[in-house]
């Protein structure tokens, strides 16, 4: 009615509230959660106009970071180059190569909850880097790699144990298997193991598929679905891992 104001209900303190393009429907973590989270490809460069990179689109972590931030979660987001819009109230910190990520991660690291690493870090790096572009010759090319440090691993190891670690595992075959093994290589608590294989594969696409594993056995899938919903169902996975008595 005109010069009448309606009376909202007070809203439910668990359910958030988002605005346009939100999710309404994560439960909003009763705790002020710190997140840091990794999206993305890195480059390495050889010349100043090539690199060598993988076809990561950086759309899973960026969903992952939108989820979080739903949830009334902090967010910091370490980005490799990615044409995304940056998710809204999220800090974003872009990177470009495996180095970069690792200073710039390990420099929010500290204070973080929970990490997810979902950054597909290109893996080796030239040991060269010319500083002018090489000319062709019309004979091949021969590039010597070395390989770059592994980010998780490395600020696993000095985690405090109540900080949740989560990798995110690109396999091409025995997914599970394969994912399985990184929980005890990198020292992390749980992996999303994501088959990156042929056309189905997680890069690029729109949909997403996830099995999400412990070091205690736990297992859950989550989707097929949109990234932005695999996104809000791995939240929710969190959720209720750090209302879990124990990890
Ligand atoms: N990762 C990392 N630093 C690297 C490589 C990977 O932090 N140099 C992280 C990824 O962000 C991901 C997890 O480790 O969370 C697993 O990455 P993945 O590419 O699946 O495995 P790799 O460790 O690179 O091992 P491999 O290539 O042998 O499968």
């Amino acid at each position: 009615m005109l010069g009448q104001h309606a009376v909202l209900p007070l809203p439910n303190p668990l359910v958030f509230s988002g605005g346009i393009g939100q999710s309404n429907r994560l439960p909003c973590t009763p705790l002020a959660i710190r997140c840091l989270i990794t999206a993305g490809p890195t480059r390495e460069f050889f010349d100043p106009v090539r690199f060598v990179s993988n076809p990561s689109t950086g759309k899973m972590g960026f969903a992952i970071a939108a989820a979080a931030k739903a949830a009334g979660w902090s967010v910091d987001l370490v980005s490799g180059p990615v044409a995304l819009p940056e998710p809204a109230g999220v800090m974003l910190y872009p990177v470009v190569t495996a180095e970069d990520m690792l200073r710039q991660t390990d420099a929010l690291f500290g204070p973080c909850d929970v990490l997810i690493m979902t950054a597909a870090v290109s893996d080796w790096r030239p040991k060269v880097m010319h500083p002018q572009k090489l000319k062709k010759d019309g004979v091949g090319l021969t590039v010597e790699f070395e390989p770059v440090p592994d980010i998780l691993a490395t600020l696993a190891q000095r985690r405090r144990p109540d900080q949740l670690l989560v990798g995110f595992a690109a396999e091409t075959e025995n997914v599970e298997a394969n994912a399985l093994a990184k929980l005890d290589r990198k020292g992390i608590d749980l992996v999303a193991a994501n088959s990156v294989a042929g056309p189905d594969g997680a890069f690029g696409n729109e949909l997403n598929r996830l099995i999400l594993l412990g070091r205690d056995g736990f297992r859950q899938a989550l989707g097929p679905a949109a990234k932005a919903v695999v996104a809000e169902q791995l939240i929710a996975a969190l959720i209720a891992r750090l209302a879990a008595p124990t990890r």
